[in-house]
């Protein structure tokens, strides 16, 4: 039987990690499927490419034919791969552009897609999920909240359950920040190291000053079926925060939301809270349900095989689930 064939748009720390851990878990899966086109705007458009190549990608050096990026949706237009797994950094002042495009152009002539993208399905949700219902494909984001740690896929598990609200902390490069400004160290130096360790955004505003934990609450909530969106959400990051500031509670980066109201700012917890324990760059997600009560998730958030791991999942979901 044809495998299944995977178009990489994006072949950095994550697409790396993705390539590794499919050729490590593919036998003990038991599926189906490979890489048999990168495109990366350093690295080239890569065709076939053989076990040797996340080696050679780690340098950033041209490793196929050279691209323009105003070519890369034709590209992704005529390829025969089944899916496009997307995996380009995010961009939120051009509002999830041009990961929108490719998404978009790859359903359309199509495929199946993946993405640990934030931008497109926080600003996009409600067009990718027309698309992909109207070309038949399946639209998968896991990667986009809480790496491979079970964050809005739970709902799924849990027929009928009726989720009252959510709240937790959904960015790992600020509690990492926060954990030690709590241990004495200034919050540049905390940022530095973040940044070092790997899990900052590119741009690590994107972290600090709320906003990659308030597209991760837009996006949960979406799938919860509200309708939140950076207009209508309050944002505040922990720059200038004094932690000193709350006594005995431990101030945490939090996110929220119910049906009415969703918002990203810094609220001191007691001590009696688990999230006030969830520390380092770990993530954690609270969900009170009618029948449950409170579910809560910890686990990591980010780092590239953590990622990819969300992807293994997503890909599996695809196998198992892709009508023709
Ligand atoms: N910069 C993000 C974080 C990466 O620190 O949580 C994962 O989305």
């Amino acid at each position: 039987m044809r495998g299944f064939r995977i178009l990489i748009i994006g072949f950095g720390n994550v697409g790396q990690a993705f390539f590794k851990l499919l050729n490590l878990k593919r036998d003990a899966l038991g599926v189906n499927a490979s890489v048999v086109e990168i495109i990366d705007r350093r690295r080239g458009h890569i065709v076939n490419p053989g076990p040797g190549i996340v080696d050679e990608a780690r340098s950033g050096k041209l490793l196929g034919r050279k691209i323009d990026l105003d070519e890369i949706p034709n590209l992704i237009e005529e390829s025969d791969a089944d899916i496009v797994c997307e995996f380009t950094d995010l961009n939120i002042r051009e509002r999830g552009e041009p990961a929108f495009t490719y998404l978009s152009t790859a359903i359309r002539s199509g495929k199946h897609v993946i993405t640990t993208n934030k931008g497109p399905i926080a600003f996009h949700y409600d067009e990718l999920m027309e698309l992909g219902r109207k070309y038949n494909r399946l639209v998968r984001f896991k990667g986009t909240v809480m790496a491979g740690t079970p964050s809005f896929n739970i709902i799924d598990l849990l027929p009928g359950v009726r989720v009252n609200y959510f709240m937790g902390i959904l960015n790992g490069t600020t509690n990492y920040i926060l954990t030690r400004m709590y241990e004495g160290m200034d919050f540049n130096e905390a940022l530095r190291l973040a940044q070092e360790r790997g899990f900052a955004e590119a741009d690590p505003s994107l972290d600090v000053d709320g906003w990659d934990a308030a597209l991760k609450t837009i996006i949960i909530s979406r799938v919860l079926g509200w309708r939140h969106d950076l207009g209508n959400m309050e944002v505040r990051g922990i720059r200038n925060l004094d932690i000193k500031a709350f006594g005995d509670r431990v101030v945490k980066l939090i996110a929220y939301a119910d049906k009415e109201t969703a918002y990203v700012k810094p609220i001191p917890l007691d001590r009696s809270d688990v999230l006030a324990h969830v520390n380092e760059n770990l993530n954690a997600l609270r969900i009170n349900t009618d029948i449950l009560g409170d579910i809560t998730v910890i686990g990591p958030g980010a780092g590239p095989i953590e990622t990819a791991q969300a992807v293994l999942t997503d890909l599996v979901y695809i196998i198992n689930n892709a009508g023709d």
